[in-house]
Protein backbone atom coordinates (compact mmCIF):
# COMPACT_ATOMS: atom_id res chain seq x y z
CA UNK A 1 0.00 0.00 0.00
CA UNK A 2 1.29 3.55 -0.80
CA UNK A 3 1.02 6.11 1.94
CA UNK A 4 1.08 10.14 1.15
CA UNK A 5 3.34 11.73 3.15
CA UNK A 6 0.85 14.69 2.50
CA UNK A 7 3.87 17.05 1.43
CA UNK A 8 7.32 16.84 0.28
CA UNK A 9 10.40 17.61 2.79
CA UNK A 10 12.19 20.54 2.92
CA UNK A 11 15.78 20.78 1.86
CA UNK A 12 16.82 20.40 5.57
CA UNK A 13 14.32 17.78 6.50
CA UNK A 14 15.48 15.96 3.32
CA UNK A 15 19.08 16.36 5.22
CA UNK A 16 17.92 15.09 8.57
CA UNK A 17 16.25 12.25 6.28
CA UNK A 18 19.43 11.17 4.91
CA UNK A 19 22.01 11.75 7.65
CA UNK A 20 23.59 8.12 8.55
CA UNK A 21 25.52 8.57 12.07
CA UNK A 22 24.78 7.30 15.23
CA UNK A 23 23.23 10.70 17.12
CA UNK A 24 21.19 12.97 14.36
CA UNK A 25 20.22 15.93 16.10
CA UNK A 26 17.80 18.43 14.15
CA UNK A 27 17.62 21.84 15.80
CA UNK A 28 17.57 25.62 16.14
CA UNK A 29 14.74 27.76 15.29
CA UNK A 30 11.16 27.17 15.94
CA UNK A 31 8.69 25.97 13.79
CA UNK A 32 11.68 24.76 11.06
CA UNK A 33 9.64 21.63 10.89
CA UNK A 34 11.48 19.64 12.98
CA UNK A 35 8.63 18.09 14.30
CA UNK A 36 7.08 16.63 11.41
CA UNK A 37 10.72 15.42 10.31
CA UNK A 38 11.10 13.28 13.08
CA UNK A 39 7.57 11.73 12.89
CA UNK A 40 8.12 11.15 9.07
CA UNK A 41 11.30 9.82 9.25
CA UNK A 42 10.13 7.40 11.77
CA UNK A 43 7.22 6.39 9.59
CA UNK A 44 9.65 5.67 6.58
CA UNK A 45 12.16 3.40 8.81
CA UNK A 46 9.39 1.37 10.07
CA UNK A 47 8.25 0.95 6.80
CA UNK A 48 11.29 -0.08 5.51
CA UNK A 49 12.79 -2.69 8.20
CA UNK A 50 10.44 -5.21 9.05
CA UNK A 51 10.65 -5.49 12.61
CA UNK A 52 12.21 -2.47 13.25
CA UNK A 53 11.08 -0.91 17.26
CA UNK A 54 11.44 2.97 17.61
CA UNK A 55 10.82 4.69 20.74
CA UNK A 56 9.63 8.40 20.57
CA UNK A 57 9.83 10.72 23.49
CA UNK A 58 8.65 13.77 24.69
CA UNK A 59 9.36 15.18 27.86
CA UNK A 60 6.04 14.88 29.03
CA UNK A 61 2.32 12.96 28.49
CA UNK A 62 0.43 16.00 27.19
CA UNK A 63 2.84 17.62 24.42
CA UNK A 64 3.31 13.69 23.34
CA UNK A 65 -0.47 13.43 22.70
CA UNK A 66 -0.79 16.70 21.11
CA UNK A 67 2.38 16.81 19.23
CA UNK A 68 3.00 13.26 18.05
CA UNK A 69 -0.29 10.88 18.95
CA UNK A 70 -3.03 12.61 16.81
CA UNK A 71 -0.89 13.51 14.21
CA UNK A 72 0.10 9.81 13.81
CA UNK A 73 -3.11 8.76 14.07
CA UNK A 74 -4.02 10.91 11.22
CA UNK A 75 -1.64 9.96 8.93
CA UNK A 76 -0.72 6.33 9.23
CA UNK A 77 -3.73 5.33 11.57
CA UNK A 78 -5.18 3.74 8.29
CA UNK A 79 -1.86 1.19 8.10
CA UNK A 80 -0.76 0.87 11.55
CA UNK A 81 -2.60 -0.41 14.43
CA UNK A 82 -2.86 1.75 17.67
CA UNK A 83 -2.93 0.71 20.50
CA UNK A 84 -3.73 3.33 23.35
CA UNK A 85 -2.88 1.43 26.41
CA UNK A 86 0.68 0.79 25.46
CA UNK A 87 1.01 3.81 23.60
CA UNK A 88 2.49 1.67 20.17
CA UNK A 89 1.79 1.90 16.33
CA UNK A 90 2.02 -1.94 15.21
CA UNK A 91 3.06 -2.22 11.63
CA UNK A 92 1.86 -5.41 9.32
CA UNK A 93 5.65 -5.92 8.97
CA UNK A 94 6.24 -6.24 12.78
CA UNK A 95 7.66 -2.70 13.39
CA UNK A 96 6.62 -1.05 15.96
CA UNK A 97 6.77 3.22 16.98
CA UNK A 98 6.37 2.86 20.76
CA UNK A 99 5.46 6.72 22.43
CA UNK A 100 6.97 7.12 25.44
CA UNK A 101 7.85 10.34 27.65
CA UNK A 102 9.96 11.02 31.12
CA UNK A 103 8.53 13.72 33.08
CA UNK A 104 9.65 12.79 36.12
CA UNK A 105 13.06 11.28 36.97
CA UNK A 106 12.36 8.06 37.93
CA UNK A 107 9.77 7.76 34.73
CA UNK A 108 12.75 5.91 33.15
CA UNK A 109 12.37 3.21 35.53
CA UNK A 110 9.38 2.46 33.10
CA UNK A 111 12.28 1.42 29.75
CA UNK A 112 14.70 -0.08 32.24
CA UNK A 113 15.60 -3.23 30.37
CA UNK A 114 13.66 -2.48 26.87
CA UNK A 115 15.60 -2.19 23.45
CA UNK A 116 15.12 -0.19 20.43
CA UNK A 117 16.65 -0.05 17.33
CA UNK A 118 15.80 3.53 17.26
CA UNK A 119 15.07 6.25 20.03
CA UNK A 120 14.38 9.98 19.00
CA UNK A 121 13.83 12.59 21.80
CA UNK A 122 11.94 15.40 21.09
CA UNK A 123 12.20 18.59 22.27
CA UNK A 124 15.86 17.12 23.59
CA UNK A 125 16.99 19.77 25.44
CA UNK A 126 14.27 19.27 28.24
CA UNK A 127 15.79 16.23 28.85
CA UNK A 128 18.57 16.20 31.67
CA UNK A 129 21.94 14.20 30.37
CA UNK A 130 21.43 11.44 32.63
CA UNK A 131 18.23 10.79 31.31
CA UNK A 132 19.42 11.40 27.46
CA UNK A 133 22.92 9.10 28.62
CA UNK A 134 20.20 6.49 29.90
CA UNK A 135 18.19 6.22 26.79
CA UNK A 136 21.72 5.56 24.72
CA UNK A 137 21.56 2.23 26.79
CA UNK A 138 18.34 1.01 25.54
CA UNK A 139 19.81 1.16 21.96
CA UNK A 140 20.34 -2.21 20.64
CA UNK A 141 22.81 -3.55 18.45
CA UNK A 142 21.85 -7.05 16.85
CA UNK A 143 20.38 -6.61 13.68
CA UNK A 144 22.90 -7.04 10.84
CA UNK A 145 20.72 -4.44 8.23
CA UNK A 146 20.29 -1.41 10.49
CA UNK A 147 22.83 0.86 12.72
CA UNK A 148 20.93 1.71 15.54
CA UNK A 149 20.63 5.48 16.06
CA UNK A 150 19.39 8.11 17.99
CA UNK A 151 17.69 11.13 16.89
CA UNK A 152 16.92 14.67 18.59
CA UNK A 153 15.19 17.42 17.83
CA UNK A 154 15.22 21.14 19.89
CA UNK A 155 15.55 24.82 20.54
CA UNK A 156 17.70 26.07 22.72
CA UNK A 157 17.58 26.61 26.08
CA UNK A 158 15.72 24.51 28.93
CA UNK A 159 17.93 21.94 30.92
CA UNK A 160 19.40 20.13 28.40
CA UNK A 161 20.41 22.95 26.69
CA UNK A 162 24.38 22.87 27.77
CA UNK A 163 24.90 18.95 26.67
CA UNK A 164 22.89 19.32 23.06
CA UNK A 165 25.32 22.71 22.87
CA UNK A 166 28.56 20.53 23.86
CA UNK A 167 28.00 17.49 21.42
CA UNK A 168 26.42 18.97 18.49
CA UNK A 169 27.50 22.80 18.17
CA UNK A 170 30.92 22.31 20.06
CA UNK A 171 31.51 19.22 19.30
CA UNK A 172 33.59 18.77 22.26
CA UNK A 173 34.17 14.99 23.05
CA UNK A 174 35.02 13.12 26.37
CA UNK A 175 35.37 9.12 27.30
CA UNK A 176 34.04 7.30 24.36
CA UNK A 177 32.42 9.73 22.63
CA UNK A 178 33.31 10.06 18.86
CA UNK A 179 33.09 13.39 16.88
CA UNK A 180 32.18 10.81 13.93
CA UNK A 181 28.97 9.56 15.36
CA UNK A 182 27.14 13.25 15.66
CA UNK A 183 25.38 15.38 13.05
CA UNK A 184 23.88 18.52 13.17
CA UNK A 185 21.35 19.99 10.84
CA UNK A 186 20.79 23.40 12.05
CA UNK A 187 17.04 24.20 11.64
CA UNK A 188 15.66 27.13 10.34
CA UNK A 189 12.01 28.64 10.02
CA UNK A 190 12.31 30.31 6.66
CA UNK A 191 13.10 26.64 5.93
CA UNK A 192 9.67 25.56 6.45
CA UNK A 193 7.95 26.91 3.32
CA UNK A 194 4.18 25.25 4.87
CA UNK A 195 4.46 27.38 7.75
CA UNK A 196 5.23 30.44 6.06
CA UNK A 197 2.79 29.60 3.92
CA UNK A 198 0.13 29.16 5.64
CA UNK A 199 0.93 31.15 8.71
CA UNK A 200 3.72 34.33 7.27
CA UNK A 201 2.32 35.97 10.99
CA UNK A 202 4.44 32.99 12.70
CA UNK A 203 8.04 34.77 11.90
CA UNK A 204 6.93 38.58 12.72
CA UNK A 205 5.74 37.14 16.31
CA UNK A 206 9.62 35.69 16.26
CA UNK A 207 10.39 39.01 15.62
CA UNK A 208 8.56 40.65 18.07
CA UNK A 209 10.12 38.34 20.98
CA UNK A 210 13.13 39.97 23.61
CA UNK A 211 16.50 40.07 22.41
CA UNK A 212 17.54 37.15 23.55
CA UNK A 213 14.50 35.24 22.83
CA UNK A 214 15.11 36.15 19.39
CA UNK A 215 18.32 35.10 18.78
CA UNK A 216 17.49 31.87 20.12
CA UNK A 217 14.11 30.88 18.59
CA UNK A 218 14.24 32.67 15.40
CA UNK A 219 18.00 32.44 14.62
CA UNK A 220 18.34 29.34 16.17
CA UNK A 221 21.47 31.27 17.75
CA UNK A 222 22.93 28.29 20.67
CA UNK A 223 24.75 31.22 22.50
CA UNK A 224 21.77 32.59 23.80
CA UNK A 225 18.90 31.87 26.10
CA UNK A 226 16.20 32.80 28.77
CA UNK A 227 18.30 33.25 32.11
CA UNK A 228 21.39 33.75 30.58
CA UNK A 229 24.37 35.60 32.78
CA UNK A 230 26.48 36.84 29.68
CA UNK A 231 23.60 37.63 26.70
CA UNK A 232 26.58 40.15 25.21
CA UNK A 233 28.89 36.93 24.67
CA UNK A 234 28.58 36.95 20.52
CA UNK A 235 31.37 33.99 19.11
CA UNK A 236 31.77 36.74 16.01
CA UNK A 237 32.70 39.35 18.39
CA UNK A 238 34.44 38.08 21.36
CA UNK A 239 36.24 35.19 19.53
CA UNK A 240 39.44 35.95 17.04
CA UNK A 241 41.70 33.80 15.73
CA UNK A 242 45.14 33.92 17.52
CA UNK A 243 48.20 35.86 16.51
CA UNK A 244 51.27 36.01 17.83
CA UNK A 245 51.06 38.53 21.05
CA UNK A 246 53.88 41.86 20.73
CA UNK A 247 56.53 41.64 22.92
CA UNK A 248 55.31 44.80 24.64
CA UNK A 249 52.49 43.93 25.53
CA UNK A 250 51.54 42.73 29.13
CA UNK A 251 50.92 39.19 30.04
CA UNK A 252 48.94 38.19 33.58
CA UNK A 253 47.41 35.00 34.97
CA UNK A 254 44.12 33.92 36.55
CA UNK A 255 44.06 30.96 38.03
CA UNK A 256 40.91 28.95 39.59
CA UNK A 257 41.85 25.95 41.52
CA UNK A 258 40.21 22.90 42.67
CA UNK A 259 40.61 19.43 42.80
CA UNK A 260 38.06 18.78 40.37
CA UNK A 261 39.45 21.19 38.42
CA UNK A 262 42.78 23.71 37.67
CA UNK A 263 41.50 26.42 35.20
CA UNK A 264 44.37 28.43 34.41
CA UNK A 265 44.37 31.50 32.21
CA UNK A 266 46.76 34.00 30.04
CA UNK A 267 46.18 37.25 28.63
CA UNK A 268 47.72 39.91 27.29
CA UNK A 269 47.28 43.67 27.75
CA UNK A 270 47.76 46.39 24.59
CA UNK A 271 47.99 49.83 24.92
CA UNK A 272 44.61 50.75 23.90
CA UNK A 273 42.97 49.03 26.73
CA UNK A 274 42.46 45.50 25.20
CA UNK A 275 42.74 42.49 26.60
CA UNK A 276 43.01 39.15 24.74
CA UNK A 277 42.62 35.78 26.44
CA UNK A 278 45.15 33.80 24.43
CA UNK A 279 45.91 30.62 26.40
CA UNK A 280 44.11 27.89 28.53
CA UNK A 281 44.83 25.20 30.84
CA UNK A 282 41.82 23.20 32.40
CA UNK A 283 42.92 20.16 34.05
CA UNK A 284 40.81 17.81 36.78
CA UNK A 285 42.63 16.28 39.07
CA UNK A 286 45.84 17.49 39.74
CA UNK A 287 47.39 18.05 42.76
CA UNK A 288 49.26 21.40 43.90
CA UNK A 289 52.33 21.08 42.69
CA UNK A 290 52.14 19.64 39.25
CA UNK A 291 49.38 22.29 38.81
CA UNK A 292 52.12 25.17 39.62
CA UNK A 293 54.58 23.02 37.13
CA UNK A 294 52.08 22.38 34.20
CA UNK A 295 51.69 26.47 34.64
CA UNK A 296 55.52 27.34 34.80
CA UNK A 297 55.74 25.18 31.72
CA UNK A 298 52.90 26.24 29.73
CA UNK A 299 54.24 29.79 29.85
CA UNK A 300 56.38 31.26 27.25
CA UNK A 301 56.68 35.12 28.04
CA UNK A 302 57.32 36.43 31.18
CA UNK A 303 53.47 37.32 32.99
CA UNK A 304 53.72 39.73 35.13
CA UNK A 305 51.68 38.01 37.83
CA UNK A 306 49.08 35.01 38.31
CA UNK A 307 45.93 36.35 39.93
CA UNK A 308 44.44 33.80 42.35
CA UNK A 309 41.07 33.81 44.53
CA UNK A 310 41.88 34.78 48.35
CA UNK A 311 40.46 31.36 49.43
CA UNK A 312 44.06 29.87 48.25
CA UNK A 313 45.61 31.36 51.32
CA UNK A 314 43.04 29.64 53.96
CA UNK A 315 45.40 27.29 55.84
CA UNK A 316 44.72 23.33 55.39
CA UNK A 317 43.89 22.22 59.43
CA UNK A 318 46.09 18.86 58.95
CA UNK A 319 49.16 20.48 57.66
CA UNK A 320 48.95 24.59 58.44
CA UNK A 321 49.89 25.02 54.79
CA UNK A 322 47.87 27.17 52.51
CA UNK A 323 47.76 25.91 49.17
CA UNK A 324 49.18 29.48 48.48
CA UNK A 325 52.11 28.38 49.46
CA UNK A 326 52.35 25.39 47.99
CA UNK A 327 51.64 26.98 44.32
CA UNK A 328 54.88 29.18 45.52
CA UNK A 329 57.06 26.52 46.87
CA UNK A 330 56.56 24.72 43.14
CA UNK A 331 57.77 28.19 41.18
CA UNK A 332 54.61 30.11 41.01
CA UNK A 333 53.97 32.82 43.38
CA UNK A 334 50.37 34.11 43.16
CA UNK A 335 48.35 37.33 43.98
CA UNK A 336 45.28 37.45 45.89
CA UNK A 337 42.80 39.17 44.41
CA UNK A 338 39.94 40.36 47.04
CA UNK A 339 36.34 41.38 44.93
CA UNK A 340 32.78 40.66 46.11
CA UNK A 341 31.45 37.80 43.24
CA UNK A 342 28.34 40.53 42.32
CA UNK A 343 31.46 42.92 41.73
CA UNK A 344 34.23 40.63 40.08
CA UNK A 345 31.14 39.39 37.65
CA UNK A 346 30.05 43.17 36.81
CA UNK A 347 33.66 43.77 36.12
CA UNK A 348 33.51 40.86 33.48
CA UNK A 349 30.45 42.40 32.41
CA UNK A 350 32.31 45.36 31.61
CA UNK A 351 34.98 43.87 29.59
CA UNK A 352 32.80 41.91 27.25
CA UNK A 353 30.55 44.75 26.53
CA UNK A 354 30.18 44.95 22.95
CA UNK A 355 31.22 48.85 21.63
CA UNK A 356 30.78 50.07 18.69
CA UNK A 357 34.64 49.39 18.28
CA UNK A 358 33.90 45.66 19.60
CA UNK A 359 34.32 44.58 22.90
CA UNK A 360 37.46 44.94 25.32
CA UNK A 361 37.97 41.77 25.77
CA UNK A 362 38.37 38.89 23.15
CA UNK A 363 38.89 35.44 23.07
CA UNK A 364 41.38 33.55 21.09
CA UNK A 365 39.39 30.25 19.19
CA UNK A 366 41.99 28.22 21.25
CA UNK A 367 40.47 28.86 23.89
CA UNK A 368 37.76 26.04 23.74
CA UNK A 369 36.74 25.76 27.27
CA UNK A 370 36.08 29.47 28.50
CA UNK A 371 34.15 29.61 24.58
CA UNK A 372 31.94 26.69 25.82
CA UNK A 373 31.01 27.82 29.22
CA UNK A 374 30.85 31.56 29.40
CA UNK A 375 27.12 31.54 27.43
CA UNK A 376 25.82 28.76 29.52
CA UNK A 377 26.73 30.45 32.36
CA UNK A 378 22.87 30.64 34.52
CA UNK A 379 21.58 33.94 36.53
CA UNK A 380 21.50 33.07 40.47
CA UNK A 381 17.45 32.86 40.81
CA UNK A 382 17.72 34.94 44.70
CA UNK A 383 20.77 37.70 43.61
CA UNK A 384 20.63 38.90 40.06
CA UNK A 385 23.70 40.36 40.30
CA UNK A 386 25.34 37.13 40.27
CA UNK A 387 25.68 34.00 38.39
CA UNK A 388 24.50 30.27 39.57
CA UNK A 389 27.09 27.99 40.84
CA UNK A 390 25.47 24.95 39.26
CA UNK A 391 26.13 23.31 36.83
CA UNK A 392 29.51 23.34 38.44
CA UNK A 393 31.74 22.39 35.73
CA UNK A 394 31.32 25.43 33.86
CA UNK A 395 31.91 27.98 36.51
CA UNK A 396 35.69 26.98 36.60
CA UNK A 397 36.97 28.90 33.54
CA UNK A 398 35.10 31.72 34.11
CA UNK A 399 35.96 32.38 37.64
CA UNK A 400 39.71 32.11 36.69
CA UNK A 401 39.24 34.52 33.99
CA UNK A 402 37.17 36.91 36.15
CA UNK A 403 40.34 36.39 38.77
CA UNK A 404 42.38 37.65 36.28
CA UNK A 405 40.40 40.81 35.37
CA UNK A 406 39.92 41.83 39.07
CA UNK A 407 43.73 41.88 39.45
CA UNK A 408 43.11 45.24 37.57
CA UNK A 409 46.03 44.50 35.01
CA UNK A 410 48.14 47.35 33.66
CA UNK A 411 47.68 47.84 29.83
CA UNK A 412 51.07 47.83 27.75
CA UNK A 413 52.72 51.42 27.77
CA UNK A 414 52.38 53.25 24.72
CA UNK A 415 55.98 53.30 22.63
CA UNK A 416 56.67 56.67 21.59
CA UNK A 417 58.17 56.91 18.34
CA UNK A 418 61.79 58.24 18.64
CA UNK A 419 61.75 62.03 16.99
CA UNK A 420 64.72 62.95 15.33
CA UNK A 421 64.64 66.63 15.87
CA UNK A 422 64.18 65.97 19.79
CA UNK A 423 67.71 67.41 21.22
CA UNK A 424 69.54 64.86 23.56
CA UNK A 425 69.31 65.82 27.30
CA UNK A 426 72.93 65.05 28.25
CA UNK A 427 74.97 65.25 25.45
CA UNK A 428 74.46 68.90 24.62
CA UNK A 429 74.40 70.19 27.60
CA UNK A 430 77.84 67.97 28.08
CA UNK A 431 78.89 70.11 24.66
CA UNK A 432 77.38 73.40 26.42
CA UNK A 433 79.54 72.70 29.52
CA UNK A 434 82.86 72.05 27.79
CA UNK A 435 82.46 74.73 25.41
CA UNK A 436 81.73 77.41 27.87
CA UNK A 437 83.48 80.48 28.09
CA UNK A 438 85.68 79.22 24.57
N1 LIG B 1 7.55 19.13 4.80
C1 LIG B 1 6.41 19.44 5.37
N2 LIG B 1 5.25 19.15 4.77
C2 LIG B 1 4.07 19.50 5.34
N3 LIG B 1 3.93 20.14 6.48
C3 LIG B 1 5.03 20.45 7.13
C4 LIG B 1 6.33 20.11 6.62
N4 LIG B 1 7.26 20.55 7.49
C5 LIG B 1 6.58 21.12 8.49
N5 LIG B 1 5.25 21.08 8.28
C6 LIG B 1 4.21 21.67 9.12
O1 LIG B 1 4.70 22.94 9.59
C7 LIG B 1 4.27 23.17 10.93
C8 LIG B 1 5.48 23.38 11.84
O2 LIG B 1 6.29 22.20 11.80
P1 LIG B 1 6.82 21.46 13.10
O3 LIG B 1 5.81 21.46 14.19
O4 LIG B 1 7.39 20.17 12.66
O5 LIG B 1 7.96 22.50 13.47
P2 LIG B 1 8.98 22.43 14.69
O6 LIG B 1 10.31 22.81 14.15
O7 LIG B 1 8.86 21.14 15.38
O8 LIG B 1 8.42 23.60 15.61
P3 LIG B 1 8.74 23.88 17.16
O9 LIG B 1 10.08 24.53 17.18
O10 LIG B 1 7.65 24.81 17.58
O11 LIG B 1 8.70 22.55 17.86
C9 LIG B 1 3.46 21.94 11.34
O12 LIG B 1 2.10 22.23 11.11
C10 LIG B 1 3.94 20.86 10.38
O13 LIG B 1 2.98 19.87 10.18
MG1 LIG C 1 8.46 20.64 17.36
Amino acid sequence: MRISLGFQPNPRQLEFFKARARHICYGGARGGGKSWAMRTKFILLALKYPGLRLLLLRRTLGELRQNHVLPLISSIGNIARYNSTNMEFNFPNGSMIKLGYCEAEKDINRYQGHEYDVIGMEEATHFTEEQMRFFTTCLRNIRTDFNPRMYYTCNPGGVGHAWVKRLFIDRQYMNKERAENYAFIPARVFDNYVLMSRNPDYVEALENLPEDMRRAHLYGDWDVYAGQFFPEFRRMIHVVEPFVIPGHWNVYRGIDYGLDMLACYWAAFDESGNGYIFREHCAPNVVVSDAARKIVDLSNELAICTYAPADLWGRSRDSGVAQAETFAQNGLPLTRVRNSRADSWMNLKEWIKPLGSGPKLKIFSTCRELIRCLPLLQHDEKNPCDCATQPHDITHAPDAVRYLLDGRPYLARVIQPHDEFDPPEYDDQVDAFLNYGH
